[in-house]
């Protein structure tokens, strides 16, 4: 095991907490803060947070869409360089997070920003970022990642930095009573899928990365499970510093990690427009059959440990199929098509768009070449 790990976000979790972001904030500071399509006008965020700023200077930009587009932050970049704004405060869900990344990225570089998320242009500054977190999911408001799209190519890729990892997040689960339920479906199934990213490849002995793993498995399987009991303080809290814990870098320092379901979903985001986490639930189970045999220990390990299945020797194929129950008892269609793809060609589409970008030997041994991209991409259909 061989790792450096430094996670410099300070995390103000609890009700009444937005408050508080004011203690993190330089009474000097020049504020940008932005925000998606309207959701924290209607839920009390914009005005906590308007309250919290009282006395700072500050700006505001709204409009980050879901998957946020490039063309649309750079309206934002340009704000940031015409008030000479020093800090950023995103208020939102990973969209706006990840869009607040990419401007506080891009306000400091004088080229296209494309050249950002296709990594032409290695970000080693940006204006400093904070967040308000009102849609547990992505662990955006604690790690250094970001995903961008850029509407006019119908591209979307990662990329990041430690420059644009936010400086404090505010993780109020009361935030979370106005989402609508599809998002916290999301916000369950994207969680889950991160650990597994970082937990499903083979056995490397790491006890304490494998047991905590595991432990965020079982919340958020319980969690899924009591989908009724939504409506509940703790259900929210919960959920909401599982999905923090499962992508913040720590359950993934020193062991292998996968993330080819990841990249295939931004595919098919990109292409087709379905949300991120239902991308996940479609892939993930197809690409845990193909790739059976190179994860069967660890699925065994899963089975045992999240799911307390009885021992056997298809244990690995009963977790791929305790996986996709849960997904369904979410209510993920059965497939692509059933999710709305219906290009009859779409797995070599995306197969096509993968290799453009790169995306030539996925995951955690480099297996998933194009071909076999195409056959996970043809059983999740
Ligand atoms: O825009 P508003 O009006 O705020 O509405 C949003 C949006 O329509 C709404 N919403 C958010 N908080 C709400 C709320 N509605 C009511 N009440 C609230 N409290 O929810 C909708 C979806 O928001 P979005 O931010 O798009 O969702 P999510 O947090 O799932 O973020 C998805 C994006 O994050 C990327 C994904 O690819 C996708 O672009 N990811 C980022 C990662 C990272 N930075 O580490 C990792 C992830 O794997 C993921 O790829
Ligand atoms: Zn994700």
């Amino acid at each position: 095991m061989l790792f450096s790990y430094h996670n410099p976000t300070r995390i103000l979790f609890g009700r009444g907490q937005i408050a508080a972001l004011a203690e993190c904030l330089d009474p000097q500071a020049r504020v940008l803060l932005i925000y998606g399509g309207g959701s924290i006008r209607k839920n009390g965020v914009y005005d906590q947070v308007a309250r919290a700023l009282a006395g700072h200077s500050w700006w505001e930009f709204s409009g980050v869409e879901p998957n946020p587009h490039m063309e649309t932050l750079d309206k934002a970049v340009a704000l940031v360089r015409e008030h000479g704004v020093d800090f950023i405060l995103a208020v939102g869900g990973g969209s706006v997070i990840d869009g607040s990344k990419y401007v506080a990225a891009a306000a400091l570089y004088d080229g296209d920003g494309w050249d950002i998320p296709s990594r032409r242009h290695t970000v080693r500054s940006a204006v400093p970022l904070g967040a308000v977190l009102t849609l547990p999911a992505t662990g955006s408001e604690s790690n250094a990642g970001a995903v961008i799209t850029r509407a006019a190519t119908g591209e979307k890729l990662p990329f990041g930095a430690p420059a644009v990892q936010p400086r404090f997040a505010v993780l109020d689960p009361d935030t979370m009573k106005s989402l609508p339920e599809r998002q916290l479906v999301n916000g369950i199934i994207d969680s889950f899928v991160h650990v597994c990213e970082q937990y499903l490849t083979r056995p490397t002995g790491a006890m304490v990365q494998d047991g905590y793993s595991e432990a965020l498995l079982r919340t958020l399987a319980a969690l899924a499970g009591d989908f009724a009991g939504r409506d509940d303080d703790l259900w929210r809290a919960n959920l909401m510093w599982a999905a923090n814990q499962g992508l913040n870098g720590l359950v993934g320092v020193g062991v292998p990690q996968d993330w080819a379901t990841h990249m295939i979903g931004h595919e098919i985001t990109a292409r087709y427009g379905l949300d991120h986490a239902v991308t996940l639930a479609l892939v993930q189970p197809a690409l845990l059959r193909v790739r059976l045999e190179a994860k069967r220990a660890k699925l065994a390990q899963m089975g045992r440990a999240v799911f307390g299945l009885a021992p056997g020797a298809d244990l690995a194929e009963r977790t791929v199929d305790a996986i996709e129950a849960l997904y369904r008892s979410l209510g993920i269609p059965a497939g692509l098509r059933a999710a709305g793809v219906a290009e009859p060609d779409a797995p070599e589409r995306l197969t096509d768009a993968l290799t453009r970008h790169g995306m030539t030997a996925l995951g955690e041994d480099g297996a998933v070449t194009p071909e076999v991209a195409r056959a996970i991409l043809t059983r999740a259909l």
